[in-house]
């Protein structure tokens, strides 16, 4: 796909369709009005009709005259949070799902407000609304394939400044292809992507992008004294991985940021087994992973030799004769003794171990992406990431770059005296304990494995749709790779 900017107006372009977004209680002013007068009031007719009325997720496709082909208006609802640019990659997305099965190869966009902002966002969300998990294992026998675009343009106002938009799409063009890569493997049923299967697809993303790549295994693992993350993994044939992502040089006395990620590539709770409704759905468990995997990625595509690591635990968390079972009572390479009262909250237990061991090689800073709760999404449901975080100004930081890329995160205290709770006759630390409080324990337990700022990050809800939207299909949602990108570079 290639992509280009054009400083121009929406009727001159030429494309097989044009799309302009219409968000709720607009009205047709500016160059829409303009548009309006070469369609002899088609938009206004339409209007008038009920369609064009800016709905969430509604779209109207006619046919024109004009060289732009077939017009495309896509209903973004109200503006959230007083920022288009959630908006701005919706539209994207959602033009692009639109056009899913139509014969389009010139794809032409109208971008809203500020242009190098909403190119960015807009160009990303072509990328990311184009992706289908069905091509995976069916190839393109799916209903609606994704469309085949070869040219897409981006109409900007006619005095705007071309090369610095086209800058803008390029780069979230990347960060598009970067974020499905991580849906991809999220994606991936757990049959045919365990923890040696995750390594060596990360291994395969190192050699492509200049990265280095080390894989422990149980035997390291054991050296190094990780009593959780080895105890997850013991029910299962499928040995476990932490796999260790490098970019750059680590050991300047600058920012070295560690992005740990969950991967569970199945969960089925272990010995505490969770029930058949929905288990289906733990394959997704290993999104973490897939999430700080494309990120360190995409981050050294932008930004070649950034020093950035990347850290993914990889287990199969399986009931059997080997499992760890409730009660058993385990030593974290920080140290601290910890009883896993309940082996289906395992992703704590890999990432405790997981943090310490990123702290032992330099970070500096740390962020971790994990389905860690079911929790997290009754809580906050889909829309947004609860999160952690400590010391303020860090977990600022990662919000902030967050806003900046369209993803929101809601900040949940670490009520410190809850650690009480969460000790045992003879441990430390229990993984699970009484369940007030739940969710905030589930941060406070990862909390005990970093001395440097760290934010954890909370997918669980986030991180997949289990139907499809407007603007992404169902499966893994991308969820926090573009925060963690954006993160990486903002720091150097
Ligand atoms: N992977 C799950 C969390 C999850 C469940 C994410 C459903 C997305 C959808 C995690 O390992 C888990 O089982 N957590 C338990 C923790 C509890 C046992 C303390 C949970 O949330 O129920
Ligand atoms: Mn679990
Ligand atoms: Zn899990």
């Amino acid at each position: 796909m290639r992509i280009h900017v054009v400083a121009a107006h929406p009727w001159e372009v030429a494309a097989d369709a044009l799309a302009f977004p219409v968000l709720e209680g607009s009205t047709l002013d500016g160059e829409l009005a303009a548009l309006d007068q070469h369609l002899d009031g088609a938009l206004s007719r339409l209007r008038d009709f009920g369609e064009l009325a800016g709905r969430l997720g509604a779209t109207t496709l006619f046919p024109t005259e004009l060289p732009c082909g077939y017009l495309l208006g896509v209903g973004l609802g109200e503006p959230i949070d007083d920022d288009p640019r959630i908006a701005a990659h919706r539209f994207g997305a959602q033009a692009i799902r639109r056009m899913a099965g139509r014969t389009v190869h010139r794809l032409a966009l109208v971008l809203a407000g500020d242009p190098v902002v909403s190119a960015e966002l807009t160009s990303r969300g072509v990328v990311e609304g184009d992706y289908d998990p069905g091509t995976r294992y069916r190839g393109s026998d799916l209903e609606e394939p994704p469309a085949v675009i070869d040219e897409l343009t981006l109409v900007a106002a006619p005095d705007a400044d071309v090369a610095a938009i086209e800058a803008a799409a390029e780069r979230g063009r990347i960060v598009g292809e970067g974020a499905n890569v991580a849906r991809d493997l999220a994606n991936r049923a757990a049959n045919d992507l365990n923890p040696t299967g995750l390594a060596d697809e990360a291994s395969a993303l190192a050699s492509k992008h200049g990265l280095t790549v080390e894989v422990l295994g149980p035997d390291d693992a054991e050296r190094l004294g990780m009593g959780l993350f080895l105890a997850v993994g013991r029910g299962s044939d499928n040995p476990p991985r932490l796999i260790v992502l490098r970019s750059g040089e680590a050991g300047g006395d600058g920012r070295y940021l560690a992005l740990v990620g969950k991967g569970v590539t199945f969960d089925s709770g272990g010995i505490s087994i969770k029930q058949a409704d929905r288990m289906s759905e733990m394959k997704m468990d290993k999104t973490g992973a897939a999430t700080v995997i494309a990120a360190i990625a995409t981050a050294a595509r932008l930004r070649p030799g950034l020093p950035l690591l990347a850290v993914a635990p990889a287990v199969e968390n399986m009931p059997g004769p080997h499992s760890t079972r409730p009660g058993d009572v385990v030593r974290a390479m920080n140290g601290k003794v910890v009883e896993i009262d309940n082996t289906d909250a395992e992703g704590r237990l890999i990432l405790g171990d997981a943090l310490v061991y990123a702290e032992s090689v330099g970070a500096t800073h740390l962020v971790d992406v994990a389905t860690l709760t079911g929790a997290s999404e009754r809580i906050l449901g889909k829309a947004m990431t609860p999160a952690f975080g400590t010391p303020q100004a860090w977990y600022d930081e990662v919000a902030r770059a967050g806003r900046r890329v369209a993803e929101r995160y809601w900040q949940m205290p670490l009520i410190e005296e809850y650690l009480h709770d969460m000790e045992t006759a003879q441990a430390e630390l229990s993984n699970s304990g009484p369940p007030e409080g739940s969710f905030v324990k589930s941060g406070l337990f990862l909390r005990q494995f970093v001395t440097r700022p760290w934010v954890h990050l909370d997918i669980g809800g986030s991180g997949y749709y289990r139907r499809p939207t407007p603007w992404a299909a169902a499966g893994a949602s991308g969820e926090a790779h573009a925060t963690l990108v954006e993160l990486a570079l903002s720091g150097h």
